[in-house]
């Protein structure tokens, strides 16, 4: 299973880097706005910087919502570096655009999908990845993981190609649950990816040995 880390910042992103298990990032224009980059020229330094840090690839989310524009933004967005994957929004427009850049090589993410049609459909255009939003289900008291287990299903039955992209990770379980479903990719806050890490009796066993070492 690939690791993404989902946010803009690039002291975390730095961070998850050095731990040397990261292979991708994500983005969205609520992040970026949350580390204070706007405007075009700005947006796409910041993607330059982000693809410095990570080797892997990088979602660069089109803010366009009409297929003309989605094209002329996608295609600024990929000719940054061989690792940008524009990602798309789940809606008809989009699908045309995933079409035509699945057709032009351009690697494509579909974000904001919640059904498995929508995630059949994402295949069905070519998508690289598709990012079924997990933790925004579970706000409205729907299965987020359930959906993850049904396109796993799904793309198996006819061996699609498009990449499970579990997002809105807001836990550690998340990471854990998908894993178990067959996700793909998961990406997620720096803090749910260190969560990993935690267990009492780690801690508890790394304080014994130590002080059984000092005699
Ligand atoms: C990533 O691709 C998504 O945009 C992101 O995971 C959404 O997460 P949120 O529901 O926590 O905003």
């Amino acid at each position: 299973m690939k690791f993404f880390i989902d946010t803009a910042n690039l002291a975390q992103i730095q961070e998850a880097e050095h731990l040397g298990v990261l292979d991708g990032v994500t983005t969205n224009p609520s992040l970026m706005a949350k580390e204070g980059i706007r405007g075009e020229e700005n947006i796409l330094e910041h993607y330059r910087k982000i693809c410095e840090i990570v080797p892997g690839d990088i979602s660069a989310e089109v803010i366009a919502t009409d297929y003309e524009g989605m094209i002329l933004e996608g295609e600024k967005l990929a000719s940054l570096s061989p690792q940008i994957v524009v990602k798309i929004p789940m809606i008809k427009d989009g699908i045309r655009a995933i079409r035509y850049f699945s057709e032009k090589g351009i690697r494509t993410n579909c974000t904001l999908v919640f059904s498995a049609g929508q995630a059949l459909l994402a295949a069905k255009a070519g998508a690289t990845y598709v990012s079924p939003f997990i933790g925004r289900l579970d706000d409205i008291s729907n299965d987020g993981l359930g959906l993850i287990a049904d396109i796993r299903l799904i793309y198996d039955n006819y061996g699609y190609n498009t990449q499970i992209l579990a997002a809105s990770v807001r836990h550690t379980m998340h990471i854990i649950d998908c894993a178990k479903i067959g996700a793909d990719v998961i990406t997620a806050p720096l803090s749910a990816i260190l969560g990993l890490l935690k267990h009492p009796l780690t801690d508890s066993g790394l304080e014994k040995f130590l002080s059984d070492a000092k005699g």
